[in-house]
């Protein structure tokens, strides 16, 4: 399957992020065809019917997102663009707000005429020095040529948009932290419901969509919604950007329709390092469970990936080879979301902590065969009791790891003489 890039389509273009550039390649378009012509309804309806899913990770319909938004009332409304971009893996919004800011501003602006906003905001992960001016930059451009502020050409729209550095944390990245975070709280997670298209920002019903999902909406407008529909299969329409790191010869960022095989993707990718052999790979980002050899062909696509076991989340494919050494993989991303932990619920925060302690006696040679047990009741308990999804991502990589390679965990325990002895832990924690 080739390439097919629409987000990316004029990424190479040096001057992409000008606006006199965008325009001449087509862009503020869709919101020339939606303002004030199309009813904002008429434009939450196309989406819906695109089949346009969120590429944040969760993978929800876009179009029903922006429905729950309550209708027929003057109450204020938001829109955030989530931009903190910050798991292992993923940096696709990086590529998108530095090389093609106004795809985005153009995506904002639909998605707030179609929900009833005037404020918009880009939370950017903090570390994106560069982006966040590019963003700001591309902000005044549009600003000053009448697609942003008062009156927007010439309707009686008006739109702002702020860019808000974010806090450097992993944790922002989840929507409600987030809004914490946006009205100046530490980032922490709200309880859901209600949920944030109800009750979000400053308790006003607030959209948070991704800069990827936002960055299709133009295109949609432009070029309707079958079209879209038909790229990708039935139930992961349209395409994706799929980001390569790890043991390939060419890392990047690949779009391609929704459904495309893993080879494909690594073959995109210039393959595996040279001599080297596809071991193993995780296909979502760091959240996921890993796939195998046996993988190769898989479709990398939402329905596909749940129905494996694991998820396409944000496509963030962190391709491994056979030097590969499993249990320092487990235990350097355990050490992440250890770290990155927000520390409001017990279970993850002594859980994650915990697990690192564990998986840092496996490697240093003083684990004992029960550690394997414990940390999958550890994972599981820690996934079905925390109170964000940060703890349900922690476990898959660490616990499919033990599935799959078994073998090196246990060859690291062996060298442990006593490592049939019951461990301190066990005498530490007596309930497990
Ligand atoms: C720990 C954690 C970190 C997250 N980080 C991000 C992020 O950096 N960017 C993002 O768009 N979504 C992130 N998400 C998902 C968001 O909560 C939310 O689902 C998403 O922004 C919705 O946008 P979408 O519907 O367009 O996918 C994160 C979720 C969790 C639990
Ligand atoms: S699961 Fe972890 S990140 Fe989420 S609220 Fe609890 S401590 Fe914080």
């Amino acid at each position: 399957m080739p390439e097919m890039r629409i987000l990316m389509e004029h990424i190479e273009q040096p001057d992409q992020f000008r606006i006199d550039t965008y325009e001449k390649n087509g862009g503020y378009q869709a919101i020339r065809k939606a303002i004030p012509h199309m009813a904002p309804a008429a434009i939450t309806d196309m989406v819906k019917q695109s089949g346009l899913r969120g590429r944040g990770g969760a993978g929800f319909s876009a179009g029903m997102k922006w429905g729950f938004i309550p209708k027929g009332t003057a109450e204020t409304k938001y829109l955030v663009c989530n931009a903190d971009e910050s798991e292992p893996g993923t940096f696709k919004d990086r590529l998108l707000t530095e090389k093609n800011p106004h795809q985005l501003i153009e995506g904002i602006i639909l998605a707030c005429y179609a929900i009833g906003s005037s404020q918009a905001f880009i939370y950017a992960r903090g570390e994106f020095f560069q982006g966040i001016a590019i963003l700001q930059t591309a902000i005044n451009e549009a600003t000053q040529k009448g697609y942003l502020g008062q009156g927007i050409l010439g309707s009686a729209y008006h739109l702002d948009i702020v860019v808000h550095p974010g806090a450097g944390a992993y944790i922002a990245g989840e929507e409600t932290a987030q809004l914490n975070s946006l009205e100046g709280y530490r980032a922490t997670p709200r309880l859901k419901p209600p949920f944030p298209a109800i009750a979000g920002l400053y308790g006003k019903p607030t959209i948070i969509n991704n800069v990827e999902t936002l960055s299709y909406i133009g295109h949609i407008v432009n070029r309707g919604a079958e079209w879209f529909q038909k790229i990708g299969t039935p139930k992961s329409s349209g395409t994706k950007i799929f980001q390569v790191s790890g043991h390939v010869q060419r890392p990047g960022c690949y779009e391609f329709p929704l459904g495309v095989p893993l080879r494909e993707i690594i073959e995109a990718a210039g393959g595996m390092l040279p001599g080297r052999k596809f071991k193993a790979c995780y296909p979502g980002g760091s959240s996921c469970a890993l796939l195998t050899e046996r993988d190769l062909d898989i479709a990398m696509d939402f329905e596909t990936l749940a129905a494996r076991g694991t998820a396409l989340g944000t496509a963030s494919m962190i391709v491994m080879d056979d030097t590969a050494d499993m249990v320092k993989v487990a235990h350097r991303l355990m050490q992440f979301y250890q770290n990155e932990s927000c520390g409001k619920c017990t279970p993850c925060r002594e859980g994650t902590r915990w697990m690192v302690q564990v998986l840092a006696r496996i490697e240093k040679g003083g684990g004992t065969l029960s550690d394997l047990k414990l940390i999958d009741q550890v994972c599981k308990s820690m996934a079905a009791n925390s109170f964000c999804p940060l703890a349900v991502g922690a476990a898959p990589p660490v616990v499919s790891a033990i599935q799959e390679f078994k073998g090196e965990f246990e060859a690291y325990i062996r060298r442990n003489p006593h490592c049939d002895k019951v461990p301190l832990m066990k005498i530490a924690y007596p309930y497990l």
